[in-house]
Formats: C-alpha cells, sequence, structure tokens
C-alpha cells in the first residue's frame, strides 16, 4: 500500500509547553528570547494540537490520507532529558496513536524534530557525546509503550538543518555560531540514531527510517571550481548525512579542511545498521559556484528563473525526480525503500470574503510535485510513501507563523480550522487511481 500522508512536528502544532509534567525544550528558551524570531512568536500556543488533537485526526480522516507522519515531544517524556519517564506524556501519544488506527491511519512517529529537553543543552547539547545515549534511552522509552500500534518509527528528522541553523550559524534554537566546530553534532545525532535504532529493534518496531533533508546541487557552470565548489556542498547537505548510514564511512571533509572528529570504533557499525526505509524531505534544489571570500569552499548562487514560494524558494517539481533517481544512481542497492518525507510550500494564504482559502500555487506545486515523483518510481526507484508538509499552518521556526505551510488554514488568535482548497484537491488526487 503506497503510503499518502501530512506531517507534522510537535513544537510547531502542540502548544501547552508546561502542561502534565513537560519540561522545556531548547526551543522554548530560544523562541523566548528577543529578536530570535520574527515578530517575537513562540511555540507556546502554536495550533494548540495538544488539546485540539481530535479535531486534527478528524481532518486526516476527511482529507483521506492512509498515514500521518508527527513527532514526539522528547521534552514531554523525559523533563529534563534522563530518567524517570513522565507517563501523562506518553499519554498524549497513545491516545493520538488509537485514534489513528481506528480511522486506518498508519502512525509515523519521528523521535527528535529539534525539540531537545533544555537540560541537555545545559550540557553542550549534540556537541555532548552522551546525548547521544539519553536519546536512545528516550527512544527505548517510547517503544515500550508504542512500538506495538506505531509500525513506522523515524530516528531523527534533518540532523544536517539541526546542525547548520542550529549549531553552526544560530539561526534556529539552540542558536550557536560554531561554523565548522559544529560538525560534532552531526556525528552525535548520528551516532544517536544509530543507537536508537537498536533500542526500537528490540522492541519489536517493524519499520525503522531516519529522515534527510537532501537537495540536488547544481553547478552554476562547467568551471573546474564551480564543479569543486558544488561537489564539496553536496557532500556537506546530503552525503555527511547519507554515506554513514547507507555506506558505513564518512565521505571526504577535505575540501573543509578538515575530518570528522571523535568517532570511536564501533560507531560506524552502528550507524549503518540496515534500515526498512529513508525518508527524504525536498524543498528546492541548489545551485552552487566557487567561493567569493574566504571561509566555506562554495557559494550558494541561487536557482533563478522559476516561481518562487512565500518563503522565496525556487519552485522546481522536476528536481525531486532528480534527487530520488540521482539517490538511486549514488547509492544503488544500499538505498532502502524511500518515503518522501515532506514536501510542500508556504504561501499568503488568507481566507476570502466567502471564507474560503484559494491556494491555487499550493496545488499547483504538489500537482507537480507528486508528478515528479511518480516519473522517479517509473524510473524505477523504490519509493513508497508521500508526505505532504503540513496538515496546518504552524510555528515555521525563525518565520514564526509568518509562512503557511498548510492543507488547513489556522486563525491562530482563534484556533479556527478552514480546509484550504489543496486540501480538498488532495482527497481527489488521493482517490484517483
Ligand atoms: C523542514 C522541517 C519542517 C518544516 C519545513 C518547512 O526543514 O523539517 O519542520 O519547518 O522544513
Amino acid at each position: 500500500m503506497f503510503l499518502w500522508g501530512t506531517a507534522t512536528a510537535s513544537y510547531q502544532i502542540e502548544g501547552a509547553v508546561a502542561e502534565d509534567g513537560r519540561g522545556p525544550s531548547i526551543w522554548d528558551t530560544f523562541s523566548h528570547e528577543p529578536g530570535r524570531i520574527r515578530d517575537g512568536d513562540t511555540g507556546d500556543v502554536a495550533c494548540d494540537h495538544y488539546h485540539r488533537w481530535r479535531e486534527d485526526v478528524a481532518l486526516m480522516s476527511g482529507l483521506g490520507v492512509n498515514s500521518y507522519r508527527f513527532s514526539i515531544a522528547w521534552p514531554r517524556v523525559q523533563p529534563d532529558g534522563r530518567g524517570a519517564v513522565n507517563q501523562a506524556g506518553l499519554d498524549f501519544y497513545d491516545r493520538l496513536t488509537d485514534a489513528l488506527v481506528e480511522r486506518d491511519i498508519v502512525p509515523a512517529a519521528t523521535l527528535f524534530h529539534w525539540d531537545l529537553p533544555q537540560r541537555l543543552e545545559d550540557e553542550g547539547g549534540w556537541l555532548n557525546r552522551d546525548t547521544a545515549h539519553r536519546f536512545a534511552e528516550y527512544a527505548a522509552a517510547v517503544a515500550d509503550r508504542l512500538a506495538d500500534r506505531i509500525p513506522i518509527w523515524i530516528t531523527l528528522n534533518e540532523p544536517f538543518v539541526h546542525m547548520v541553523y542550529g549549531y553552526a550559524l544560530g539561526t534556529h534554537a539552540p542558536g550557536r555560531t560554531l561554523v565548522l566546530d559544529a560538525l560534532p553534532a552531526a556525528h552525535h545525532q548520528l551516532l544517536g540514531h544509530g543507537l536508537a535504532v537498536r533500542e526500537l529493534r528490540a522492541r519489536g518496531a517493524e519499520k525503522v527510517l531516519i529522515t534527510n533533508n537532501c537537495t540536488p546541487v547544481r553547478p552554476a557552470s562547467g568551471d573546474p571550481a564551480d564543479l569543486a565548489a558544488a561537489d564539496a556542498y553536496d557532500t556537506l547537505h546530503n552525503r555527511l548525512f547519507n554515506d554513514p548510514v547507507l555506506l558505513g564511512a564518512y565521505p571526504d571533509l577535505s575540501a573543509y579542511g578538515t575530518d570528522m572528529d571523535g568517532v570511536r570504533d564501533g560507531d560506524l557499525e552502528l550507524i549503518s545498521a540496515p534500515l526498512d526505509g529513508i525518508g527524504i524531505n525536498y524543498y528546492n534544489p541548489t545551485r552552487i559556484a566557487a567561493p567569493v571570500d574566504e571561509g566555506l569552499p562554495f557559494h550558494d548562487a541561487g536557482v533563478t528563473g522559476h516561481p518562487v514560494t512565500g518563503f522565496g524558494w525556487p519552485v522546481v517539481p522536476d528536481g525531486l525526480r532528480e534527487l530520488l533517481v540521482g539517490l538511486r544512481d549514488r547509492y544503488g542497492d544500499a538505498l532502502p525503500p524511500v518515503y518522501v518525507t515532506e514536501n510542500g510550500c508556504s504561501q499568503p494564504d488568507e481566507p476570502g470574503p466567502d471564507g474560503t482559502v484559494d491556494d491555487r500555487a499550493r496545488i499547483e506545486f504538489l500537482d507537480g510535485h507528486i508528478e515528479a515523483m511518480q516519473r522517479a518510481r517509473a524510473e524505477g526507484v523504490d519509493v513508497r510513501g508521500y508526505y505532504v508538509w503540513s496538515l496546518l499552518d504552524n510555528f515555521e521556526w525563525a518565520e514564526g507563523y509568518s509562512q503557511r505551510f498548510g492543507l488547513v488554514h489556522v486563525d491562530f488568535p482563534t484556533g479556527a480550522r478552514t480546509p484550504k482548497a489543496s486540501y480538498h484537491w488532495l482527497r481527489e488526487r488521493i482517490a484517483r487511481p
């Protein structure tokens, strides 16, 4: 059965940040620091999904999806990131899981979508190797409770984005600006993934995946300097997080004048344990030129000549086909079945005078990308699922509530949900044979 779903993440939709024993996460801390988030927004209330989840499950049911990718908030399960399990926090996901199963919606749970317990950040966060072990302990606690009903487990969401924005550039929590010194956050996240896989397997998890953000990298020209820069960027964005998982080795980082420190015997064996699938998040391709100044060995030259989303991201549907086929060509038999675990676009959607939300650009976006995915399948890539980001308009990290990605419009002051035209369109699209 091909999986058609929507995706969300805990901090972006739940709200209820101090309820039922939830501890603070790095995103609570970060979003409350002045100047970090556009308009001073926070996820304190977000979509209030923690209270309105029944309505949201009903929306999914009405949409006709057969899967839902959500994330579990670590600080609800272990408020301090370690030790005793807060059963009240797990109860929430238990109820949600049962409601999904009852409606024949396959739950796909992500264990880490960036909301690290603040206590662990105080001890170095993902720069600290111990966090990988804490993550495995948390994964075990969640699986003890839910592996009997959740068939699809995703360890990490986009460790690349978390490392770059969170630890290298500081535009996301925890706001560190370490540039290349952020690299240990890559290895420790991946080690956490590997250790968590072992715990999930021991508890009978049916399918275990990791989700990576990937981009097809296009050199700005055939000039050798541009080609070398594109290769360096591809190494950082794509290969750094796919190679160790799929091939058991880090790529050559010499273009960055470094290699991966802190790798101990046995780490790569854990990290490369076989998976049942790989989650791929695709938003846009990247065009790379030779560096314009000292520092990093590439320059993001920007993809031009395409329509753009609300975020300003270029809309290039065939980039999804290019990416999927490229992954198959690069990894061959080492590539497990692929799940497109996120794809979507932000648009400045507001209800019209009649109350409906006519998000034609999103329909066009999704239509083009679904077609591109189908072309990749026709070219032999084993794609098993496609999840739209996102079910609801939500807290878009540093952009606060300014970027609306939902199939369902959310009026943030009231929490009122209005399915957009794209929601109705997707229902028809999914129903098509
Ligand atoms: C991805 C994130 C997701 C959302 C989309 C727009 O990088 O995984 O939480 O913010 O981008």
